[in-house]
């Protein structure tokens, strides 16, 4: 068999299996990347429900589910960086409405939430401050 011939198969089959072996794996669960902490969800009522179905369509994609934060992505907004003493309220409006440079994690610039309103974000805020009280973040 000419040399080159099996030089060439041999690499492409070593290039295949390093492809294959280091490429990175698609997650098993959907494209749902991974939480970042555990949150217990509270019973929701009032502002607080609403304010998590204009979380789940304007937030939730990097914010993650019950604001658990994705690996990756975006940090959860049930952690101790946002109780209320250390991120207030304005910080969720600015955020919102400027988004927000990266500095307290390594994922990269918030770009503001276009057409969001005030009240809606009232709402959302309703919501993760529910969801931090019940998770002992207060
Ligand atoms: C495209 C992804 C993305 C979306 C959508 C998004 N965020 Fe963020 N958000 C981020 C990232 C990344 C950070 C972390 C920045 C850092 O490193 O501190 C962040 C930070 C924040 C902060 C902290 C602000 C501060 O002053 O440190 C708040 C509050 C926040 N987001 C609220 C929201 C709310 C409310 C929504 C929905 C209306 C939302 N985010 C939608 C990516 C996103």
């Amino acid at each position: 068999m000419n040399n080159r011939l099996t030089l060439v198969i041999v690499v492409i089959l070593v290039l295949g299996v390093i492809l294959w072996r280091y490429y990175p794996q698609t997650p098993s669960k959907g494209n749902a990347r991974q939480q970042i902490v555990e949150v217990n969800v509270p019973d929701l009522t009032g502002a607080a429900l609403a304010g998590k179905a204009v979380y789940d369509e304007k937030c939730a994609s990097c914010h993650g589910a019950n604001a658990a934060g994705q690996q990756d992505i975006a940090p959860p907004l049930v952690h101790r960086f946002y109780e209320p003493g250390h991120h207030g309220d304005r910080s969720f409006y600015l955020a919102a409405k400027n988004g927000v440079r990266a500095h307290h994690w390594p994922f990269g610039d918030m770009p503001p939430v276009e057409g969001i309103t005030d009240k809606q974000i009232a709402r959302i805020i309703e919501y993760v401050r529910r969801l931090q009280i019940a998770n002992g973040i207060e």
